[in-house]
């Protein structure tokens, strides 16, 4: 098997490599290998070319890689897959198909593995109500007899709706052969695998054709595709959700990468956007409004308006609205991080509350402990990061600023408004703060003084 993926992309406008460029997060060419992977091809050759560097390691291992230095066309490009390939006999199947097809099914591949022995290429057509910028197929009397390239096309042809998808399975020696004759007299000045098509076709080598649905085999060249495809790969995803089990409010809206895991019973809200290696547990509500990247939500627990990135929550949890979850934090059962608080390498033990303006970094938070409104680890001395350490049931007062390295012992208590700078021991009350002043009427006589100024004026 042969992808080629070697062309630059110009009409993307932009200096990516056009297979390396995203859609629910992943490459495009991620998605081909992805659907070809099925069908497990004894050998698979990926073309490279320009920006080779930056498409490589999207590959993985599996595939060996050929460089087409210049990008003369797909005919040339499938010349260099070919020699990379190794041996193959005439009557082996090499299916070809181009790097920039992100919509391709692990169904329509096998379908076209399984080629007959008498035919010398099985290609894939479909219909599109607006063909141009895909190539045109050729019919005499119901057969294909060749295949124009839209620039091309004479204006008679250019109204011909049955395109050519670029997914072809060939007999090899027939492909071989086919290539050896072509040419580069055409608009473009390149060589066109799609022109060995009507040189088959002109030996009379049995040739056909499967119609697929226009929703596989899309060729994104331009930025509006690329959103087109992400739409269409999203609602597949979101279906393959619905479909186990997961209630999604609103599947337009909904975006979730491929290898989200989510739990039947879970209902993923508006807005929410699950990327990377995300799991969602059972009966979890998601959204509305929340990125999580390579995060856990376990069973029960309620996610809202809120972003996590690699955090860890546990189940019957409450984060949000307005939480922050960074790097590390990690938040056993039954655990609260409430409105505008932000966590990074933050443990939080069973049924402990940060409900409200925190910040805890670099903390553990030990289990039934209160976190106070305004509580902030300093955890940052300017050059380096250091640790406090939150026993069991402590309560933090309100504003309470611990400067850490820190240690509060189980069942403390801190005052609201304090600097905590010393370790605190268990069952202990630690106060930072001046005494209270309270001046008796004080207020009355300000007032007094005001209006004797005003009936002065
Ligand atoms: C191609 C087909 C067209 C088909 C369409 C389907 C040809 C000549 N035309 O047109 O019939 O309808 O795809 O989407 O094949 N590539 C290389 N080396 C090159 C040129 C291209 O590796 O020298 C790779 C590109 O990276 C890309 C693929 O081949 O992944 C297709 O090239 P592209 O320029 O997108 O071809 P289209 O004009 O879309
Ligand atoms: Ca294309």
């Amino acid at each position: 098997m042969i992808v080629l993926a070697a062309g630059q992309g110009k009409r993307m406008k932009s200096d990516r490599p056009k297979v390396a460029h995203r859609v629910v997060g992943k490459s495009l060419v991620e998605w081909v290998l992805r659907a070809v992977a099925p069908a497990n091809p004894d050998s698979l050759a990926v073309v490279l070319g320009h920006g080779a560097d930056a498409v490589r390691p999207l590959l993985g291992t599996q595939p060996v890689v050929g460089i087409q230095e210049d990008q003369l066309g797909t005919g040339h490009a499938t010349k260099v897959g070919l020699g990379v390939l190794g041996e193959l006999d005439d009557d082996d199947t090499v299916v070809v198909l181009y790097g920039d097809m992100p919509l391709l099914t692990p169904e329509l591949i096998k379908s076209l593995v399984a080629r007959p022995d008498d035919t010398g290429v099985v290609m894939v057509t479909t219909d599109l109500d607006d063909p141009s910028g895909y190539g045109r197929i050729l019919r005499v009397d119901g057969d294909v007899v060749g295949v124009v390239e839209d620039r091309d096309c004479d204006s008679e042809q250019r109204l011909i709706t049955e395109i050519n998808a670029g997914v072809y399975a060939f007999r090899a020696g027939a492909l071989v052969e086919a290539l050896a004759a072509i040419g580069s007299e055409n608009a473009q000045g390149e060589q066109y695998l799609t022109d060995v098509i009507g040189i088959l076709a002109s030996k009379g080598v049995k040739l056909e054709a499967v119609k697929a649905d226009a929703e596989e085999v899309i060729g994104i060249n331009s930025q509006d595709q690329l959103a087109e495809a992400g739409k269409i790969l999203r609602r597949r995803i979101n279906d393959g959700h619905m479909v186990a089990g997961v209630k999604i409010v609103d599947p337009d809206r909904t975006y979730i990468d491929s290898e989200v895991e989510i739990a039947p019973g879970a209902t993923i809200y508006p807005g929410v956007h699950l990327e990377g290696a995300t799991k969602v547990g059972a009966n979890a509500q998601v959204g509305p409004d929340v990125l999580a990247r390579d995060s856990q939500i376990g069973d029960d627990s309620l996610v809202w308006y809120s972003v996590l990135r690699s955090a860890v929550v546990g189940s019957h949890c409450e984060v949000g609205p307005y939480a922050s979850l960074r790097a590390g934090t990690v938040l056993a059962d039954r655990s609260k991080v409430g409105t505008f608080v932000e966590t990074k390498n933050a443990k939080l033990g069973e049924g402990a509350k940060a409900p409200h303006l925190t910040y805890l970094g670099d903390a553990t938070v030990g289990s039934g402990t209160n976190i106070g409104a305004g509580t902030i680890t300093c955890n940052f001395d300017g050059y380096e990061k250091h640790a406090t350490v939150i026993g069991d049931d402590v309560f933090i007062g309100s504003d309470t600023m611990l400067v850490a390295p820190l240690t509060i012992g189980d069942r403390a208590i801190t005052g609201a408004g304090s600097a905590i700078t010393k370790d605190v021991e268990a069952d202990a009350l630690a106060v930072e703060r001046s005494e209270q002043k309270t001046i008796p009427g004080y207020a009355r006589r300000r007032a007094e003084r005001q209006a004797t100024k005003k009936a002065e004026e």
